[in-house]
């Protein structure tokens, strides 16, 4: 645990010191839960948002962007549901005053027994070796299936609260799991309460006139109402999907970890409009396409799951999310939702329009059934920049910072560092500056030691190092470094351009879904 903890500790250290992500409003001593993207972080952000967007929407001949407004008709919201019910039970310990949300203590609760299970697993699999089996381990050993019978309990009893809606029984659920505050270590615990999590606002200019509107909680709705447009003016046949990034906000009450939970947040969507009764196999479809994604930047298998929901949502027949191993530990990062004809009907019931499709093909008009994948952006910035620190031995007994960020996402492609600053080299090295950047994000750098450069250069998590000496001047070569082997190798200059588009072309990663 402490290691996760300091591994955390390090992420956001670096974050700040190498100008990815700032707290809001620092020089006030900040805004809670609310940050800033600074000169490495808007980039890494951008490339992610474009890696999706090239995966999601122009790799697909029948899916298609928008970009709605994040302030919409407040009756969307009302229709939708989350007026009534997007809300987060919170409860909050008498002693320490900190507030909780009760099913993320529950759940976390739960979680440390899995991790219980995980630990047994281990241990077993290194006493067994080849002739160790999983499923036969959690089947027959009494201490794994005490545990799993616990975790189940608590599973349904939490399912059971949420659905019903039983707040005295999600407090006792709490007491009887002898859940202490993680500040005061103390039970004494209040009621639990429903809190609404939209932030509303005032449209208009005086007090009298105006009219209550609410910041958007999630992009998705943007959708919903563009549907028919977006369907008729595109001339989309079913199945299609429509597709859009952008600002959420949510008063989220627990608000730490970082970028992972915010309050101002951005959300990759995606709606994908099927004809009703064949929404499990896209459900499925979906599930193995988004996971394919997340494999093609090549981050470990090992440290992504699927968690089908226990308990569903308002609106979906199915839902799973995407979980991520965090320094935190394992948590959703994205989520897959069957959501039926729910939204679009809600809308055809508020509005008073019809919000159908008429299937040439069978002559029949329907409301379609939709499967939504929706990512958070910075939490998928969280899980590869996390993902990406490391620290490692070199042979000489010393240690490197690296930031082995996937260089098709990578905030610079190259460096470019002039040996020392003088005896014409600069000029070259601006000239290679010049070319390149009109296909790479490339940067210009001659301060310090080239050694120091390099690794100011790992640190950032630029893939290579360029470095231009007095050689260069007789026969127009350069040394290319790379960042993650340390290998060196004298190049033309003119064969650059090609040795950097084979590692960061997105073309090669995203062919990776298709292996
Ligand atoms: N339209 C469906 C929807 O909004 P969600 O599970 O509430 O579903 C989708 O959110 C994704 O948005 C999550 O998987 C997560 O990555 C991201 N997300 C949600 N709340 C967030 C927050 N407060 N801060 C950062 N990301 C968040």
């Amino acid at each position: 645990m402490a290691k996760q903890e300091d591994q955390f500790k390090k992420v956001l250290s670096h974050a700040k010191e190498y100008g990815y992500v700032f707290q809001s409003s620092e020089i006030y001593d900040g805004l809670s839960a609310v940050y800033d993207y600074a000169q490495n972080g808007v980039e890494l952000k951008k490339n992610i948002r474009d890696y999706w967007w090239k995966a999601m929407v122009q790799m697909h001949e029948n899916i298609v962007g928008i970009d709605a407004s994040i302030l919409m008709h407040p009756t969307t919201w009302k229709a939708s549901g989350h007026v009534d019910a997007f809300n987060d039970p919170l409860i909050d310990n008498k002693d320490s005053k900190k507030r909780y949300r009760a099913d993320v203590l529950v759940e976390d609760y739960r979680e440390k027994i899995n991790e219980k299970i995980q630990k047994d697993i281990t241990k077993a699999k290194k006493r067994f070796g080849e002739a160790f089996n999983e499923d036969e381990f959690r089947s027959t050993n009494p201490n794994v299936l005490r545990r799993q019978k616990q975790i189940d309990e608590i599973t349904a009893e939490l399912t059971r609260v949420q659905e019903e809606n039983d707040l005295e029984g999600f407090r006792n659920l709490i007491i009887d799991l002898g859940i202490t505050c993680p500040v005061s270590g103390s039970k004494n615990w209040t009621e639990v309460k429903q809190f609404n999590l939209m932030f509303g606002t005032q449209l208009g200019a005086s007090a009298d006139s105006s009219t209550q509107v609410y910041l958007r909680p999630e992009t998705a709705q943007g959708i919903f109402v563009n549907f028919l447009n977006v369907q008729k003016t595109g001339r989309m046949k079913i199945p299609f999907g429509i597709a859009q990034t952008g600002k959420a906000f949510r008063n989220e009450i627990v608000a730490r970890q970082f970028i992972f939970r915010q309050r101002e947040f951005e959300q990759m969507e995606m709606q994908f409009f099927v004809k009703p009764g064949t929404q499990k196999e896209w459900y499925e479809k979906w599930k193995e396409t988004r996971l394919k994604w997340h494999m093609s930047l090549g981050i470990g298998k090992e440290n992504y799951r699927f968690h089908d929901h226990d308990k569903l949502a308002h609106y979906a027949d199915a839902a799973a999310d995407i979980e991520f191993k965090f320094p935190f530990g394992f948590k959703e990062l994205e989520g897959i939702h069957s959501r039926t004809d729910f939204d679009l009907s809600q809308h055809e019931k508020f509005s008073g329009k019809k919000l159908q499709y008429f299937d040439h093909e069978d002559n029949t008009s329907y409301v379609p059934y939709v499967i939504e994948t929706s990512i958070g952006l910075d939490r998928m910035f969280l899980a590869v920049f996390s993902n990406s620190l490391q620290e490692e031995e070199l042979e000489n007994g010393s240690t490197r910072t690296v930031l082995k960020l996937p260089a098709v996402l990578a905030p610079t492609k190259a460096a470019i560092l002039p040996l020392v600053k003088k005896d014409g080299l600069p000029e070259i090295a601006r000239k290679i500056v010049d070319d390149l950047k009109w296909d790479f994000n490339v940067v210009y750098d001659e301060k310090d030691a080239v050694g120091r450069r390099y690794r100011r250069q790992d640190a950032v998590g630029t893939p290579f190092c360029i470095t231009v000496d007095h050689d260069t001047l007789e026969d127009n070569t350069v040394t290319i470094r790379h960042r993650d082997t340390m290998e060196q190798k004298r190049v033309k200059i003119k064969e650059l351009s090609n040795i950097i588009k084979q590692e960061v072309d997105v073309r090669s990663w995203l062919q990776k879904m298709e292996a």
